[in-house]
């Protein structure tokens, strides 16, 4: 009896609210049934929809195959009366369809959602993308126990940001394909929209290429750790029917394993056997092949080269590399960096119909006017340098309080993930920003940086934390507070574990995973 009674609390607190918060929210208190054949449906006169209805059958069944729906968890909730009514249908609507949707930063993802109290349920949208974001609000509506609690529920939803990334690093880590869709599992739950992928740095090179096949050969941490050009495909396929698209990074020239593939193109008599040589011309042809190669592979408009913490002794140590400055007036490491970024502008990147990314440091290096113009850059430490890095030149994705790996980010002085998801959630993107550079602002990202983190730990010390980064993201200026947030991220927790996510707790509080 006590444990019925407690469950009747987790019932009625829990399944309410989609997270992150949407923009407009509105519910009662009527339960809705959720049937087990839960369908969705396009208006008779759209255009089959291949993406949708590769969506939607995903929604029917994951909806109804959820750990709460099971014989087990319901006999664990309270009966719902027979007369409850019943979820059974819902009617979906894009108002742009497309055959073949692209997602961008100027994607429209909008979308609203109204599940009234006979258990009628329609959705529109604006694009496909928009549409997935109603199929996911709806899923966390009718939460992990088959029961939408709070009917009539009235939805009018779009995010912040068009950027909303998750960064992950499989060079310090192998991650391997099936842990890939995992990961763009859990950022669907938070509407992340970007998986930056960090796939090679100076521990290894994981990535395939058909052209230059030794730069896994030989930098891979074991031939098993290794994407073949096959399964980057399929990760960018994953991703995309989810509503996420892949930006690939590979670093360049430093934070790289070039050396071990392409010794020809590093750096071979100094200290730094992985740098790419700035003054080897042959470094701007082969990027430009080995990019070309990628950028089919990888058909996002953004890609990301990196750029950060290049170890300037790597360059003075090099007596070739030295002599080379010296004949051609280069005074120092840092004029080499900004003569490398001018050579990638006028001779890698055009032709790649790219987006380029790069991190941008405390220091402004990569400096924005040696990128090509509309280049972003991805502001990695201290929030305060957005405004030189925007009047620069550069757009700007905020990443630099939201490292997912640190565990004291903005100088808090506690340890206890409370303090971490409260400091990453406080964080406003725009602080400091006059409105012209705040309109330079595509959004932000967490970073699970990978030397402290594999399969086995990745879900409890980054899905919370992101999560909360997630709302930060998503939720209009000025909305969303500590106090408001943290209850629905104790449900939002509770609804990842009940889907197998082992995301950390925030606070005491009962689950149903618990006891299933
Ligand atoms: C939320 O509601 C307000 C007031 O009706 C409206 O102006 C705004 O556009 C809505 N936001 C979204 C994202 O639908
Ligand atoms: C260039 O990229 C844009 C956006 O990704 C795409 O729509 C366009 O088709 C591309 N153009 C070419 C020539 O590939």
């Amino acid at each position: 009896m006590k444990l019925f009674l407690t469950l009747s609390l987790f019932a009625s607190a829990s399944a309410s609210t989609p997270w992150p918060l949407p923009a407009n929210f509105s519910s009662g208190s009527a339960p809705l049934s959720v049937s087990s054949a839960l369908t969705f449906s396009l208006p008779d006169d759209a255009a089959p929809s291949p993406f949708l209805a590769d969506a939607f059958s995903r929604y029917s069944e994951s909806i109804s195959n959820a750990q709460g729906c099971s014989a087990e968890a319901q006999s664990l909730l309270p009966p719902q009366p027979s007369s409850t009514p019943q979820l059974s249908s819902c009617s979906v609507s894009v108002s742009s369809p497309s055959s073949d949707p692209s997602l961008t930063v100027s994607t429209d993802e909008s979308y609203s959602l109204y599940l009234a109290l006979d258990g009628s349920c329609s959705i529109s949208a604006a694009s496909e993308f928009g549409a997935l974001h109603a199929l996911e609000s709806l899923s966390q509506l009718a939460g992990e126990t088959c029961t939408v609690t709070n009917a009539p529920v009235s939805i009018s939803d779009s995010p912040r940001f068009a950027y909303r990334g998750l960064m992950i690093d499989s060079s310090r880590h192998f991650l391997p394909v099936r842990f890939l869709e995992h990961i763009v599992d859990t950022m669907v739950a938070s509407k992340f929209n970007v998986l930056h992928w960090h796939i090679s740095d100076t521990e290894s090179f994981p990535s395939s290429s058909a052209l230059f096949p030794e730069l896994a050969e030989k930098g891979a941490w074991s031939p098993e750790a290794v994407y073949s050009v096959p399964d980057l495909k399929h990760v960018v396929d994953y991703a995309y029917k989810r509503g996420v698209r892949v930006m690939p990074e590979w670093d360049v020239p430093g934070h790289g394993s070039w050396g071990k593939g392409k010794p020809e193109v590093s750096i071979q008599d100094g200290s730094c056997t992985n740098t790419l040589d700035p003054t080897n011309p042959d470094v701007y042809d082969f990027l430009h092949d080995f990019l070309s190669e990628m950028s089919s592979v990888f058909p996002d408009a953004n890609l990301f080269l990196g750029g950060d913490e290049v170890d300037t002794s790597c360059f003075t140590s090099s007596p070739s590399v030295s002599k080379w400055m010296t004949e051609n007036n280069i005074a120092d490491g840092v004029a080499l960096q900004s003569y490398f970024w001018q050579q990638v502008t006028s001779t890698v990147m055009p032709g790649l119909n790219k987006t380029l990314g790069v991190w941008m440091a405390d220091d402004g290096i990569p400096y924005p006017e040696d990128l090509p113009a509309g280049s972003f850059g991805n502001v990695w430490q201290s929030q305060s340098s957005m405004p030189a890095v925007i009047d620069r030149g550069a757009d700007v994705v905020l990443s630099g309080p939201w490292y997912l790996d640190q565990q004291q980010p903005g100088g808090f002085q506690t340890y206890a993930l409370q303090a971490l998801w409260q400091g990453m959630y406080a964080v406003e993107p725009f602080s400091g920003l006059t409105p012209a550079q705040q309109a330079k602002v595509l959004g932000g990202e967490a970073c699970m940086w990978g030397e402290g983190v594999n399969a086995l730990d990745f879900d409890a010390l980054a899905v919370t934390k992101a999560a909360a980064v997630a709302e930060r993201l998503w939720v209009p200026q000025g909305e969303g507070t500590v106090d408001d947030a943290q209850e629905r991220l104790e449900e939002h927790v509770c609804r990842l574990n009940m889907r197998g996510v082992a995301a950390e707790a925030v606070a005491q509080n009962f689950c149903l995973s618990d006891v299933l």
